[in-house]
């Protein structure tokens, strides 16, 4: 073969890996509204970045004459690039090739990326589009999900994991996803179940859509498996460059910082009138965080499920912080069982990313009732209480209206290591509401001019944040309109903290 040929070959070889499945399928895939996994990953790195590796990877299996139906890059493609000049890894598997599914030499190349990933400290992207299980190649198969697992839980806390579900996602293919920190769903083409409708009909006799059982809207607001949904890819990929703008490429790193171009001490005299008069009407803390916090920029995850706490990252004078707050527009911000492994499960991020924790409080408690005791309200509130207790990163609370009973604690209060916590004269600190103390402490025993008085009389000594204030609990009774300079303040104070926690090999989360 002369050099040129040899050239040649390469190029040709190339060529036919860049063609996945061929060009039928793509138009398939393209027809159902979805890129091809190049396209996708064209569009998610900087310009340009973008480094193959194992292109030439082909499977091994000889059962079902699948050695006559070979294709470059076995339904994978791996490599690094960079996301906003940062480096990153990412695979993406090809529904053109044997849907996506797993291989074992599809799991090889998978592995090395993670593997190369956790040897540099850099985050790890999933394009998911696959029907799980390569079905030809049984246990080898498994043998590769289970090498990815166990690499997905090594890699936990340690680097960013981020999944992006655009396709049908079934069997083996949504575990790892779901040991991921960040599961983001394309709306109307992409879906996640263990088990798909045909089976479900078989077992339970339930007959549910592909859709209703396991679409992006069913798991971003009533499953909680997702974080995130696109429109479609181009967002989705887009979302997840934002995402990852906030966060450090690995846990021994602090987020990015960037340059704050929004005053430090701006005051703005609507925060003054978030929180209504009457204690029992609504308002929206969505509001009150936008306006806090740089730009208004708040990235939401999780924004359609347990919408009664809000988690989601924002930047204060530039630094990534963590927010973590009840949102009393939805069930008055009370806490539940979906509220509290939401929220739970972002602190332990955020915790282990270094990233800051900002907590806004108005919580009335606990959710009363048998579905939720019955569900297990006290183990899932649980988590909340030990996740916040256990960060180590700078953690700073705002109350601004009600902090009632054991929620008071739980949301990030000064007893479970919070290192400074604000209240807004607004701020009702008490064990319960005033009227449901009245009722107890004095039962039926006043008339109703003495219930009142007594109502009013608790609301004074009780329901303000002066008697927290007045043992150390709060360290400061704000305006509302000083909240953003006091967090800047608070977490520019923070930035040197170091503590940690006994040494052990690990705790014990209820789970
Ligand atoms: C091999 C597969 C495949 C698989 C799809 N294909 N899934 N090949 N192994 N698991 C191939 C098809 O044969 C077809 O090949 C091409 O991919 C596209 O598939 P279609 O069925 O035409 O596409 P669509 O109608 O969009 O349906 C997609 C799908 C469906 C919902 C994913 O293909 C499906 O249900 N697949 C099987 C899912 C499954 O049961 N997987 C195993 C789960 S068990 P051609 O040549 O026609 O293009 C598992 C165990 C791991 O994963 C557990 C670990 C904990």
């Amino acid at each position: 073969m002369s050099l040129e040929e040899k050239f040649k070959l390469l190029e040709e070889n190339n060529r036919l890996a860049e063609l996945g499945g061929g060009e039928e399928r793509i138009a398939r895939q393209h027809a159902a509204g979805r890129k091809t996994a190049r396209e996708r990953i064209e569009e998610l790195l900087d310009p340009g970045t973008f480094v193959e590796l194992d292109k030439f990877v082909v499977h091994r299996t000889t059962d079902f004459e699948m050695d006559k139906q070979k294709y470059l890059g076995d339904g994978v493609v791996s490599g690094y690039g960079k996301i906003d000049g940062r480096l990153v890894y990412v695979f993406a598997q090809d529904f053109t090739v044997f849907g996506g599914s797993l291989s074992r030499a599809n799991a090889d190349k998978i592995v090395k990326v993670m593997d190369l990933a956790m040897r540099m400290g850099a985050p790890v992207i999933g394009l998911n589009d696959s029907g799980g299980a390569r079905i030809q190649e049984g246990v080898e198969s498994l043998g590769g999900y289970a090498d990815i697992f166990y690499r997905n839980v090594m890699s936990s806390g340690v680097i960013p994991q981020i999944s992006a579900i655009l396709g049908p996602c079934a069997g083996g293919a949504v575990y790892s996803p779901a040991i991921t920190d960040f599961i983001l769903m394309v709306k109307d083409s992409s879906y996640m179940f263990v088990t798909g409708p045909d089976v479900i009909k078989t077992v339970t006799h339930e007959e549910v859509t592909k859709d209703e059982l396991g679409g992006a809207f069913t798991h971003n607001s009533k499953s909680g498996v997702a974080h995130l949904m696109a429109d479609d890819d181009t967002m989705a990929m887009l979302m997840i460059r934002e995402l990852l703008s906030f966060l450090p490429s690995n846990n021994l790193e602090d987020p990015p910082v960037k340059i704050c171009t929004d005053p430090i001490n701006r005051e703005d005299e609507i925060l003054q009138t978030f929180v209504p008069d009457d204690p029992n009407k609504p308002y929206d803390m969505r509001e009150v965080i936008t306006t806090i916090v740089d730009d208004n920029n708040f990235f939401e995850i999780q924004p359609y499920f347990a919408e009664n706490i809000l988690i989601g990252f924002a930047r204060l004078n530039g630094k990534p912080v963590g927010i973590v707050a009840n949102q009393p527009a939805v069930l008055a911000g009370v806490l539940d069982i979906n509220a509290s492994t939401k929220a739970a499960r972002f602190v332990r991020f955020c915790d282990a990313f270094n990233i800051p924790l900002i907590t806004f409080v108005d919580v009335p408690g606990f959710l009363p009732g048998t579905e939720q005791e019955f569900g297990g309200i006290i183990r899932h509130g649980a988590k909340l209480l030990y996740a916040f207790a256990e960060a180590t990163v700078p953690k700073i609370t705002v109350i601004t209206r009600k902090a009632y009973g054991g929620a008071y604690d739980v949301m990030s209060s000064k007893h479970i290591g919070a290192d400074i916590n604000y209240a807004w004269p607004t701020a009702e600190i008490a064990v319960m509401g005033p009227e449901g103390a009245v009722n107890i402490i004095y039962k039926n025993k006043l008339t109703e001019v003495e219930r009142q008085k007594a109502v009013e009389d608790y609301k004074r000594t009780f329901a303000s944040p002066y008697k927290a204030a007045s043992l150390g609990y709060i360290d400061e009774i704000i305006l509302p309109k000083q909240t953003r300079r006091r967090l800047i303040q608070a977490l520019e104070m923070a930035e040197t903290k170091s503590k940690s926690n006994p040494p052990r090999k690990h705790g014990n989360i209820p789970l």
